[in-house]
């Protein structure tokens, strides 16, 4: 099942080892388990399964652009009313992952998204993530991290907040601070004294720029922000200089090719620049931003990338190494997760 091509054989992608470094919680979850919990929890909410993927998920039929695609969140937020839902929601979507053929997630996830609709505390929705996402990895055997999500369009005080709870939890998987949400209207700079402290208390930093923004916001991310990547960047090709930065610092792009058709980034798939980044020297990887949203799994956009974009078998695991390298695991860590990708590709590709 995919947007590119539905029916598709999986095959050679679903058996590649993958890595996945830009993966949505909130934008992860199984319809059928929505569709069960607004029954169990008499949610308002079309629940026909129908009706829900059209809520939840982006039609072929309806505008392409961000204000529809951050409206999917909006309906998604109704869905979090226990701790149970939230533990469930975190399992399922490593379960996935594993299932796709990903062998180390970096899932991100919003703890005001998740609090908000129950008055639940921040604090406490980030223990109920870490607790089953570590119980979740271990089950399904899936190296997993996390990294915490705030919302450009929501306020500072949240994310001085949320970057605080993060940095308390740093031993139970979280590694890294992200800003999310509406670059289109909502400027990064107020956020800079949270993502600096951040970064001082040791978590990583990742940074949504250069998507519904121009290359000025990848600037911004690298030079002001000092992120450790950027998610999606990809509008720094309309910048020569930027590009020729970001190629300088090796700055690491957290490309999500379908999202970016989805959301209004690009007008096709065909559009897209990630070879034309490839061939710029810029460091992407591939990601799968929101899959269910976009109903799409890691696999699909690795069969974008060769069937669409002509990269070869090679390239694609250039990727997948390159995506292990970007990772925030510690060295060691992070040498071992390589040296089991290059071991199980050779294994898979021959
Ligand atoms: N939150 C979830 N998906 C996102 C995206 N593609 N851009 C910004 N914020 C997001
Ligand atoms: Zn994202």
């Amino acid at each position: 099942m995919g947007w590119y091509a539905p029916d598709a054989a999986q095959g050679y992608f679903q058996q590649l080892p993958k890595v996945d470094l830009h993966r949505h919680l909130e934008g992860t979850l199984r319809v059928n388990t929505l569709v069960e919990i607004a029954h169990q929890q008499s949610i308002t909410l079309p629940v026909s399964a129908d009706a829900l993927h059209a809520q939840v998920q982006i039609q072929p039929d309806e505008p392409l652009n961000s204000t529809v695609f951050l409206s999917k969140f909006q309906t998604l937020r109704q869905f979090y009313q226990t701790p149970e839902i939230i533990a469930r929601v975190t399992r399922e979507a490593i379960e996935d992952a594993r299932t796709d053929g990903v062998r180390y997630l970096e899932l991100r996830f919003t703890p005001l998204a998740l609090a908000r609709v129950r008055g639940f505390s921040l604090s406490e929705v980030m223990d109920w993530v870490c607790e089953s996402a570590a119980t979740a990895s271990r089950d399904f055997d899936l190296p997993t991290r996390l990294i915490v999500s705030v919302n450009r369009h929501e306020s500072v005080e949240i994310a001085t907040q949320v970057a605080e709870l993060a940095l308390q939890r740093m031993e139970r998987g979280i590694v890294a601070l992200d800003l999310a949400g509406n670059e289109a209207d909502f400027c990064a700079l107020p956020f800079l004294e949270v993502f600096q402290a951040a970064h001082r208390g040791g978590l990583k930093v990742t940074v949504h720029a250069g998507e519904w923004g121009g290359p000025g916001n990848v600037r911004e991310a690298i030079e002001v922000f000092q992120a450790d990547r950027i998610g999606h960047g990809v509008r720094v090709m309309e910048d020569r200089a930027v590009a020729a930065l970001a190629r300088e610092r090796q700055t690491v792009f957290e490309v999500c090719v379908t999202s970016n058709f989805q959301s209004g980034v690009v007008p096709t798939l065909k559009a897209h620049p990630i070879q034309r980044m490839l061939a710029e020297g810029l460091n992407v990887t591939v990601n799968t931003d929101d899959p269910s949203i976009s109903q799409i799994t890691l696999s699909d956009e690795y069969r974008v990338a060769a069937e669409v974009f002509g990269l070869s078998r090679a390239a694609l695991t250039g990727l997948i190494l390159a995506a292990a390298r970007a990772s925030f695991l510690n060295e060691v860590e992070k040498t071992g997760l390589i040296r089991r990708l290059a071991q199980e590709i050779d294994a898979a590709v021959g």
